[in-house]
Parts: structure tokens; sequence; C-alpha cells
């Protein structure tokens, strides 16, 4: 029986080759039977699985060739290692090598498959799309075609666009249009920028792979929350051609903290105005996130949005007088009306004190103790893989959910927030619950040992791989069943661009 409206079910009473009669019965079924199936029906994260490059570069071999204090990569940063591709790996690979690990941890045919997403900034193609060369891959091990019968696209908005392809997925899966299959969103990444500028040392690799079911094991997705924030903007951009970004550094700070907050106002607003969350005197809704995962360019931002955050929400409240008590002097305010990005940042005097503010809240026990219970578990996997970009919250979610369980912590029924940010620029802020089967997945990950190892790469070696002076069949890691780029472009003019990648056993 086929539902396909309010009101209309269909019958099939007889089916062969040549007939197929369909008797129409009418039914009242009332509107909202119909609407709140589908407003309640959990969907989310079921599972992931990761892929981390096998090359790194130490953080003491890097402060020593750039001539910087190693304190400040491992403190003022929070990097020890940067994970990098090898020659012949691309983001197609990496975010096949994910994909395929999770299909067969959860013994997953194509079939079970209705639509298969990449988001990514580190595109191959001006036109075809990077999940059609994973299909490609994948096919390779599940036979020709046996994707053909899924959809899905290549999303770009810088680190967000993962985030806009779970939020689409969810959707479509909340709509019912999945015909039971599931979708999957691979996030994948290469963050590479000039060679001594100050981004290098926030460097990185490596893809998530995001199974979205309906009733996932890992976390449901709040519905009717989620909330979004853009804006035209130069922070951070890699005009076509070019295989570094152009980085307007402390802007691009700034910036990722305002549109976050903002995005988190939008969403405190929907929270509140559907019931999701209701606020007695004196309570923040930080109060009513248990957890937090944000975009982490690298590990002390995901520090300083949480004190931006805590800041915005509580300077408000009774408890911020406890607050300014404790850090002994008050919250400056701009000397600046206008309150642009451009201004505050012109403001020296004020960011001065703002910057000394914020260092003293982030010392007092009310932000450790939030920081601590809330946000540190999240961090851990950014200090030695550094930045993915699309898939660097994905992966502050992974590390998430298996420090809590290594701490011990039970986090059934926790609503995790989380804070997605794109330069150009794009937030978006949406939530979750951590489902009952939670642990079903998480006891089993361990995340050093499926990062396998690793090989540290001197400076030089670096250099050589920067240079592009080694072929793709020169790589430095012996490559173990995963998927390789062994060939760009082929003999002749109308295979140019063409990529050939192999499986290796
Ligand atoms: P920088 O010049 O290294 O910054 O640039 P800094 O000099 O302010 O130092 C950073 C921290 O190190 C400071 O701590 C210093 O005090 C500390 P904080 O004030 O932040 O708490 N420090 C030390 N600590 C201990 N011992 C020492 C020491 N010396 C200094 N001796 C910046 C940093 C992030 C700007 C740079 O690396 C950069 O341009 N990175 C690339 C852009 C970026 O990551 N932006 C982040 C926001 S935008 C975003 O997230 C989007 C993005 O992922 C792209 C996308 O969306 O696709 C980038």
């Amino acid at each position: 029986m086929f539902e396909i409206n309010n009101i209309i079910f269909l019958k099939i009473y007889q089916f062969s080759i040549e007939f197929l009669i369909i008797r129409v019965e009418y039914q009242q079924v009332p509107l909202n039977v119909y609407h709140e199936k589908n407003c309640n029906m959990p969907a989310g994260i079921d599972d992931l699985a990761i892929y981390v490059p096998k090359l790194y570069l130490d953080y003491k071999d890097f402060a020593q060739a750039r001539g910087i204090d190693p304190q400040k990569l491992e403190h003022g940063i929070g990097i020890k290692k940067m994970a990098l591709v090898d020659t012949n790996q691309d983001a197609a690979c990496m975010a096949s090598n994910a994909c395929l690990e999770l299909m067969k941890k959860n013994n997953l045919h194509p079939d079970d498959i209705g639509r298969l997403y990449v988001a990514t900034e580190s595109s191959i193609d001006e036109s075809k799309a990077l999940n059609s060369f994973v299909v490609g891959m994948l096919e390779q091990v599940y036979g020709d075609s046996s994707f053909e019968h899924a959809g899905g696209i290549e999303c770009k908005f810088a680190c967000v666009s993962g985030s806009y392809a779970i939020y689409d997925n969810t959707n479509w899966i909340r709509a019912e249009e999945n015909n039971d299959k599931a979708a999957i969103v691979v996030v994948t990444d290469i963050a590479k920028y000039d060679v001594g500028s100050a981004g290098e040392y926030t460097q990185g690799a490596g893809a998530v792979a995001l199974l979205i079911k309906e009733e996932p094991r890992l976390l449901a997705l709040d519905p009717k929350v989620t909330s979004t924030i853009i804006k035209n903007e130069y922070d951070f951009y890699r005009p076509f051609g070019k295989e570094t970004p152009l980085v307007n550094g402390l802007y691009s700070n700034l910036l990722y903290l305002i549109q976050v907050r903002k995005a988190f106002d939008s969403y405190k607003e929907k929270a509140m105005r559907t019931g999701l969350i209701h606020l007695k005197d004196g309570e923040s809704i930080t109060d009513y996130i248990d957890l937090f995962t944000v975009h982490l360019p690298y590990r002390r931002m995901g520090e300083k949005a949480l004190a931006y955050l805590l800041r915005h929400e509580w300077r408000t409240l009774p408890r911020w007088q406890h607050v300014i008590k404790e850090i002994g002097f008050d919250e400056p305010v701009p000397n600046d009306s206008r309150g642009t990005i451009e201004s505050t940042l012109a403001d020296k005097e004020f960011m001065k004190a703002d910057e000394q503010f914020r260092k003293a809240f982030m010392q007092t026990s009310f932000y450790n103790e939030v920081y601590e219970q809330k946000m540190a578990s999240s961090l851990e996997a950014s200090n030695i893989i550094g930045n993915l970009y699309t898939a660097s919250m994905y992966m502050g979610f992974r590390s998430l959910l298996e420090c809590e369980f290594k701490k011990h912590h039970d986090i059934e029924g926790c609503r995790v927030g989380f804070g997605s940010y794109g330069s150009g620029s794009s937030a978006m802020v949406f939530s979750g619950v951590i489902q009952q089967s939670y642990k079903e997945i998480v006891k089993n990950m361990n995340l050093e040992e499926e990062i396998g190892f690793r090989k540290r790469l001197s400076m030089d070696e670096y250099q050589i791989l920067r240079e592009n002076e080694r072929n793709l069949n020169e790589s430095y890691a012996r490559a173990k069943n995963e998927f390789i780029l062994v060939k760009i472009g082929g003999s002749t003019a109308d295979k140019a661009g063409f990529r050939e990648y192999c499986y290796c056993n």
C-alpha cells in the first residue's frame, strides 16, 4: 500500500508484465497525522568514518625551521601534528577512503544509499562534481553502475558547506523522499596556505563520511531550529587557478565569531519559539546545550569561540556580576559606535582592552567549568590533524564522542550544539540529541588506531612536496587498503584532466 498524499491510498491488486491494475481508494487521513509523522521522525547522523593521510609535520620541526616559539604553536594555536596529503592523493581519494570505511563497517551495499553528497573547497574540476569521482572509485569495489540509482552533488561554501549538505539530506529523509534509503555526506579537504605565511601552521588534511538516516543511532538533529547567516565577505578566498587562499587572518577570526554568534541568536529565537528550550529567569540558552562542537581552523579558535558566545549570552544575566568580580575589572566597550568589523579592528585601544578581558575571562572558574564539561573533548583531534576545512567540525564531533566515552561520561540524551562557519561568509547553528544506542558505535572508536601509522616528514621533504617536485608515483608513504590517484590526463587532448584512481590492497 503506497501513501501518496493526505487522503489517497493506492492498492496494487495484480501485477504482470502487461497489466498493472491499480485501485484508488479514498480514505480520510487527518491532516495532522500525516504532518506529525514527518515532523517527529528522528533523522540525523547514524555513524561516521574518517580518513587522515599518512604524512604529518611535527610542530617542533616546523617551529624551528620558521623561527617560531614552539609554545606559540602548541598553546597559542593548538597544533602538534599537521596532516599532509601525499603526492598520490587528493580530496577525492580521501573522500572515497572515508566513504568505503563507512560502508564496510555498516555492511552497507550501494542499494542502501539514495544520495551521495560531497562537500569540499578542494575541488578538482570546475564542472565535474567531486562525488562523481567518488562514485567511480567505489564502483571499483562494488561493481559497475552499482550507484547508478543514487543522486547527489558537490557542495561549496568554504568550511560550512558540509553542514548545509547534512541539513538538506536530513530534510530529504524527513520529507520521505528517500524511499527508505540513507544518504552519505562526505566532507573532505586539504588546508594548504602559502609557505611562510601565518596560515601555514594551520594546515591539515582529511575526510569524514557521515551516514544520514532516519532513527539514527548517534545523533537525532533537532527539527525547525537550524539557523543560518550569510554575507558577501573577503576574509578568506581562493580565486580560480590559485592553489592557496588569500587570507585576512585577524579579520577572519573576528568575522567567524560574529557570524556564528548571529546564527546562534537566530537559533535561540527559533528554539524558544518552537518550545525546544524554555528559559527561566536568569538562565542562558548555553545552560541547555550540554556539549559544543564548532568549526576548528585551529584548536584555540574553538576555545575563543566559546568565550565569545558565553560573554554574549551572559552579559545581561545576574551571574555576570560574579564573573566580573572574579576578573577584577569591567568589560571594555568600543570607542567607536558604528559597530562594523572594520571600525572595531581599527579601534586599537578597544581591541587591546578586549583581548585582555577575553584572556582574563578564559581564566575564570565560570568559563573553565563550561569549557571542561562541554567543549574540551571536541578539540582533541584538531591538535594532531590540523584544519580540515569542511571536515573540521565533524572531526571535532567525532573527537567529542570518543573522548567523552573514554572519560566514562554518559552523554545519552545530551544536546549537542554545532557552530559551523565558512569564510566568504556563512554560519550555520543547529543542534541534535545523542541517541540511546550511541555507545554501540562509540565504544569502537579509537582515533590513533584508525589514523594508523604516519610518517613524520622532515622540513626538507615537506619543501619538496610543496614545490610539487615529486611525481604521483613517488609517494612518501606506501598505500595499503586505500584509493590512490595514479594518473592525471590521458594520452590524447580529449582526455585532458582525466583522473585515474585505483584501490591498493
Ligand atoms: P598569528 O599571527 O599567529 O596570531 O595568526 P597571533 O600572533 O595573535 O598568535 C596567535 C596566538 O598565539 C595568540 O593567542 C598569542 O597570544 C599566542 P590568543 O591571543 O589568540 O589567545 N602566542 C603565544 N602563545 C604561547 N607562547 C608564545 C606565543 N606567541 C604568541 N610564545 C591566525 C593567527 C589564525 C590569524 C593565522 O594563523 C591565520 O591567518 N590562519 C588562517 C586563517 C584562519 O584560520 N582564520 C580563522 C577564522 S576563519 C575560518 O575559520 C575559516 C577557514 O577555516 C576557511 C574556510 O572557511 O574555508 C580558515
